[in-house]
């Protein structure tokens, strides 16, 4: 089983996996807990490289190719090799970001980067992709919350700092590719309290393992 998790800055997905993984467990799976960029040991170094904000000027394409390629090493050596372990496997963010930040968010082509995509995921794709949407105002109130507390606003403030009409446009994108990809996309409303927000992904996941979809 193949789960993600896919939102704007601060909508929760990081203690809403906290929780499913612990729900899977509760139902006696091993779950490999992942996360891009930087779920590989090679993805380590290259999402220091992507987060650092003093690295602002980086064009669009090599960011394009430093996140495909956090993604193909992140398959290769973590997530099929979990899945043929028959494990399940939770990753907060996949190939949907790129089509979202770099198409919708910086204007590449959605298509292309869909593309691009297939061949760095090879052929493994979600069962289920939660969508956790919000506001962009509340999300980044929150994000921006969550850095100060955690005092890392030195080094991953790089996506925060964008204009609220970036994280718009980044919301609007989610919700049209989630539209597009109804098969696996499941969109949960992330306003209300986390108790909410997991009771409705606790739900949906309850409802594919009743029906053995996944
Ligand atoms: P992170 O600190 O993990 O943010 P969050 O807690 O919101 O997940 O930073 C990841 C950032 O990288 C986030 O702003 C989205 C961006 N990103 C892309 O632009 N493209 C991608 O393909 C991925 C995986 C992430």
């Amino acid at each position: 089983m193949f789960i993600t998790l896919e939102g704007i800055e601060g909508c929760g997905k990081s203690t809403q996996i906290r929780r499913i993984k612990t729900f899977l467990e509760s139902k006696g799976m091993t779950v490999v807990q992942t996360l891009e960029p930087g779920g590989s040991a090679l993805g380590a170094t290259l999402r220091a490289i992507l987060l650092n904000p003093k690295n602002s000027d980086i064009t669009g394409l090599t960011e394009l190719f430093l996140y495909l390629a956090d993604r193909s090493q992140h398959i290769s050596s973590v997530i099929k090799p979990a899945l043929d372990r028959g494990e399940a496997v939770l990753c907060d963010r996949f190939a949907d970001s790129t089509v979202v930040y770099q198409g919708y968010g910086r204007g590449l082509d959605p298509k292309l980067l869909h593309q691009l995509n297939s061949v760095a995921v090879n052929s493994i794709w979600p069962d289920i992709t939660f969508l956790l949407d919000l506001e962009p105002e509340i999300g980044l109130k929150r994000a921006l919350t969550r850095n100060f507390q955690e005092n890392k606003h030195a080094t991953e403030g790089r996506f925060e700092a964008e204009n609220l009409a970036f994280h718009t446009r980044i919301r609007e994108g989610y919700l049209t590719w989630a539209a597009l990809n109804r098969d696996r996309f499941v969109v949960i409303d992330a306003t209300g309290s986390r108790e909410d927000t997991f009771a409705a992904i606790k739900k949906h996941i309850h409802f594919k393992l009743q029906a053995n979809k996944i």
